[in-house]
């Protein structure tokens, strides 16, 4: 949510905070801003994408050698050209950056408004602004122990940059809760979200921990923890290249990544599968294999789609491994009173690794004395290092908004983690775990082949166009692939949708089913088929339209289908990580064709950093 960045050194800063906040714009894009030292402090910002601030500004010929930027997705106050960051101090001498939320921001304005300190926006950040100043003014010290000591007064999460015209080649930053990098470039230094701004300019980085406040100036940097300590930086090689962040040929980030996704999936078995061997080696959970194995459940925390291929964890480990599994919505699970803990075992699956909500799901259950395994992509991110062990997906970054092959790369890490732990305890035969390891190498050829309908699904997308419902349907492992379908559509076109376990229709969806209600059924072939045919009969009866996801060869579900889309035939076990494609395919082309922009949905943001 909200994506900072800052720069100081030998380069013009303008056209890199223009250049970073476009690559963070998946975080959100309800405003942006930019302040900047050319004469004295000098704010730009502007309600709407980067490209409006960037087209409001394009004639000022802006020259400086320092400056911070921000994007927004809005959570206190309208996006709006005063709500936009970055917020000044009464002062006028500072400029504030800031992702996150502030929790306890009414108390700490009715105290500075008490103080006669006026407010032009309604954000948490020009309350942070503000207060800073008061506390260097307070205790007459300098920004970088405001900054400090301010921080220990609030409550929330932030991540911020503090852009001084006193100090014009200094940037003062903190974090807690909210992401942030720092890059180590020749003479310069950038400060960022994550590394995808940072990646053009170098591969050396410091991830800034909890607490820590980053101090860089002229050509220094320096770090101190929460007591004020001097931390020795811990520079690390960025693991990400340019070209894995831009959209080389194709129109739009989804598209390229819904085309990654068999490459996504190689990537997440290399080293860890072998056939020839028929072996599984997780490195990242070796230490906790005896555990799993003698887990008595499991539970799994997640959010959004990652929450999806969680419900397919459930079944998977429950059917080869017979350990009980709980599925949680991690904004749930740290507000009820769960039963977790010493010797229990908690997976967080998260593609940013940064949700709010996980990180918050995950803090209880730790407290509580649970065993966190971590299925997150984003390397270094916040819950892979609150996680005890873990297993990275390494699908490389994922920058639409609606997640495609993250989807696919934690249901092969989940795969693999599920087959390991059914080996050691014995609970699957030689001949059913062989069969689908054999299966699981072959997704990524099976992908390829259903990613060839990409023109029929477009010509399928086109007759549906101007419906204004959707219902998705399937059984067992396909359950939660219809959830993720309806997901996909209704966050990508803005389409109503909803997704069900097709048995479910007949207990209230049915009512809704006429000729202007499409049905997507996921009819592979599976123990439940002939099920499944019997609800599409029902459908049918009612007049609704239905489109098919069918195993090659099938004739009763295609023989009652309007359309249908034909997949190759897999264990049915592995079968979400083929049928998704399709629906990845309709919500995609549905979007394009309404018109809609597919990499930033309206309201959404790629990384949920608030709760
Ligand atoms: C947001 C994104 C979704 C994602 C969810 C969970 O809602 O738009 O695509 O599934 O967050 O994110 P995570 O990074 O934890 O998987």
């Amino acid at each position: 949510m909200c994506g900072i960045i800052a720069y100081v050194g030998h380069q013009e800063s303008y056209p890199i905070l223009i250049r970073g906040l476009k690559r963070l714009e998946y975080r959100g894009y309800d405003s942006a801003g930019i302040a900047l030292l050319d004469g004295g402090l000098k704010v730009y910002k502007k309600a709407g994408r980067v490209s409006e601030l960037e087209n409001a500004i394009a004639n000022k010929n802006l020259r400086s050698h320092i400056g911070i930027g921000h994007t927004r997705w809005a959570t206190h106050g309208a996006p709006s050209d005063v709500n936009a960051h970055p917020h000044v101090a009464a002062s006028g001498k500072f400029a504030v950056v800031h992702n996150g939320i502030i929790e306890n921001y009414r108390m700490l304005k009715k105290y500075l408004l008490n103080k006669g300190y006026f407010f032009e926006s309604d954000t948490d950040t020009e309350v942070l602004a503000h207060f800073v100043e008061d506390v260097q003014q307070c205790n007459q010290c300098t920004l970088e122990e405001a900054v400090r000591l301010a921080m220990a007064k609030v409550v929330g999460a932030y991540a911020l940059v503090v852009l001084s015209e006193d100090l014009p080649n200094t940037l003062i930053a903190a974090r807690k809760g909210s992401p942030m990098v720092v890059g180590i470039g020749r003479d310069e230094f950038f400060i960022a979200s994550d590394a995808t701004p940072i990646v053009a300019y170098t591969d050396q980085v410091v991830f800034v921990n909890d607490h820590e406040v980053v101090f860089i100036q002229d050509d220094r940097l320096f770090m101190t923890n929460s007591e004020n300590r001097p931390l020795i930086p811990a520079v690390q090689q960025l693991d990400i290249t340019l070209e894995t962040i831009e959209k080389g040929d194709f129109e739009h980030f989804m598209l390229k990544e819904i085309f990654e996704q068999p490459n996504a999936i190689r990537d997440c078995m290399r080293g860890r599968l072998s056939t020839d061997s028929q072996k599984l080696v997780l490195g990242g959970i070796s230490d906790y294999m005896d555990q799993l194995t003698k887990a008595h459940k499991i539970t799994i925390v997640a959010c959004g789609t990652s929450w999806h291929v969680g419900l397919i964890a459930e079944y998977l480990v429950e059917e080869f491994c017979k350990i009980p599994v709980e599925v949680e919505y991690a904004s749930e699970f740290r507000y009820r009173k769960p039963i977790i803990g010493a010797g229990d075992l908690v997976w967080a699956i998260s593609q940013s690794g940064e949700t709010a909500d996980t990180l918050a799901a995950m803090t209880l259950a730790k407290k509580q004395g649970a065993t966190i395994l971590g299925i997150c992509n984003v390397v270094e991110s916040s819950i892979a290092r609150m996680a005890h062990a873990g297993i990275y997906t390494h699908a490389g970054p994922e920058i639409g908004v609606a997640s495609t092959k993250a989807f696919t790369a934690q249901l092969t890490a989940i795969v693999m983690m599920a087959l390991a732990v059914a080996r050691q305890r014995g609970t699957i035969t030689t001949f059913m775990f062989n069969e689908l390891l054999q299966h699981l190498t072959d997704v990524p050829e099976t992908i390829e082949v259903v990613l060839q309908q990409y023109d029929q699904v477009k010509h399928m997308a086109q007759a549906y166009k101007d419906m204004s419902n959707f219902l998705f349907l399937g059984r067992g492992y396909n359950f939660p692939v219809a959830l993720e379908g309806a997901l996909k559509l209704k966050e990508l076109s803005y389409i109503h949708a909803e997704g069900y376990p097709a048995a479910e229709m007949k207990h209230g969806p049915i009512a809704l089913i006429d000729e202007a209600m499409p049905v997507v059924f996921i009819a592979t072939q599976d123990r439940s088929y002939d099920k499944i045919i019997a609800n599409i009969e029902e459908v049918k009866a009612r007049k609704g339209k239905i489109i098919a996801i069918v195993t090659r060869g099938d004739k009763t579900a295609t023989q009652l289908a309007d359309h249908v889309i034909e997949v190759p035939p897999i264990h049915e076990a592995l079968m979400p990580m083929i049928a998704v494609v399709p629906l990845q395919l309709l919500a995609y082309h549905m979007a394009v064709i309404r018109g809609c922009d597919v990499d930033r949905p309206r309201n959404l943001a790629k990384s949920v950093t608030v709760e």
